[in-house]
């Protein structure tokens, strides 16, 4: 089904898993990046329109460490987002960053850029 948001644990990992041991996650559970860089989601978002938008990332990130991620969209133009720490794994907070979408499907993929991989990633919206 088209759609402007989707759940992590129903996106492409590469190098990570799908849990549901910390509370609070929408849908079934979350993915867990493999805590090294390079492992990655990718997300299928469907805009109706082209043009720019936000994509909001919900995370949870336990350590005092930040878990960037390199962000493309069909695999151009990526732009760094940061995941600060939330406190808590079961803390669940949102990121947001601006991108150009075409209309239709597009692959959003998040890459960890650090050796402690990303955040434990709950859904992306835009
Ligand atoms: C803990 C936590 C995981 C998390 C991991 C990490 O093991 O339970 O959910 O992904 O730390 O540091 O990445
Ligand atoms: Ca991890």
């Amino acid at each position: 089904v088209p759609a402007l948001e989707q759940e992590a644990e129903n996106a492409t990992v590469s190098q990570g898993a799908v849990e549901s041991n910390h509370a609070g996650f929408s849908g079934t559970g979350f993915v867990n990046y493999d805590n090294v860089a390079g492992s990655s989601v990718e997300y299928t978002i469907t805009a109706d329109q082209g043009g720019e938008h936000e994509l909001t990332f919900r995370y949870a990130n336990g350590t005092t460490t930040d878990r960037p991620v390199s962000v493309t969209v069909d695999g151009a133009a990526a732009q760094t987002v940061s995941f600060p720490g939330t406190g808590a794994w079961t803390t669940w907070q949102t990121r947001t960053a601006r991108v150009a979408l075409h209309a239709g499907a597009n692959k959003i993929k998040a890459t960890a850029t650090t050796a402690n991989g990303g955040p434990n990633a709950d859904k992306l919206s835009a």
